[in-house]
């Protein structure tokens, strides 16, 4: 049986945004409408939607936590699950920002790397123990057979690094840097408001991205 779900429509606000209202780096603008997010108090600011592809351009999506933006969007995970495969086959990724309540979507898409054995190290020992035990007990994207096979491996790890737990050289970050961002404002009568940043190369009059609005 289907579902129609064709009468579920919102109105979309009268905020609007300016090629004025931007600022001239994608990432100051980021950070300005990431505090805005913020400031609504939502569950998991940082949860974001992953796309990959890998070799065969099938694609996949799936939420992770952004732990840092600085030249680009680092998320940690195991690089032997399903979108490590994928990274590594085709390290290209695009990450979605769903920030309904503030009627806001941000789209980012570059290529990704894997980033220093350090940076890995010192966010995997930020984590709280039951995390890195997870991490190292937990075969990501594989098959198991039932609840119970985790929490046996999650306990025989547990039990044996009852001091530090080490980082599995399989799990680390990711960083995209993004060579496209693009900032989306819902508005009334669906013309919303969208404007792309795009990495200028060379630089283009002194200017590092280019921004221009986007037909909604
Ligand atoms: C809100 C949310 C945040 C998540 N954050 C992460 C994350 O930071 N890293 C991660 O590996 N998986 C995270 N997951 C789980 C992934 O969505 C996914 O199930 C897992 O990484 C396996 O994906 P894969 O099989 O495509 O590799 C998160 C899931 C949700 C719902």
């Amino acid at each position: 049986m289907g579902k129609d779900l064709s009468h579920l429509r919102e109105t979309y606000g009268e905020r609007g945004v300016d090629r004025a209202d931007l600022a001239d780096d994608p990432f100051t603008q980021f950070g300005r409408w990431f505090e805005e997010w913020r400031a609504t108090d939502p569950y998991d600011a940082t949860a974001v939607a992953l796309a990959a592809a890998g070799g065969e351009g099938r694609p996949s999506v799936r939420n992770v936590l952004v732990k840092g933006v600085d030249h680009g969007f680092v998320f940690f995970t195991n690089y032997q699950s399903a979108k490590g495969a994928e990274l590594a086959a085709n390290p290209q990724a695009a990450l979605c920002f769903g920030w309904l309540d503030v009627e806001r979507q941000v789209r980012v898409v570059g290529p990704v790397e894997q980033v220093s054995v350090e940076e890995s190290d010192a966010y995997f020992s930020s984590r709280p123990r039951g995390s890195q035990v997870a991490a190292v007990a937990s075969d990501q994207s594989r098959v198991v057979a039932d609840r119970s096979e985790l929490e046996r491996r999650w306990a025989e790890v547990e039990a044996r690094h009852p001091g530090e737990v080490p980082r599995p050289a399989h799990w680390g970050g990711y960083r995209l840097v993004p060579d496209e961002l693009e900032f989306w404002q819902g508005r009334r009568n669906r013309l919303h408001d969208r404007f792309r940043y795009r990495r200028a190369d060379p630089i283009e009059a002194g200017r590092a991205w280019v921004i221009e609005r986007l037909a909604p």
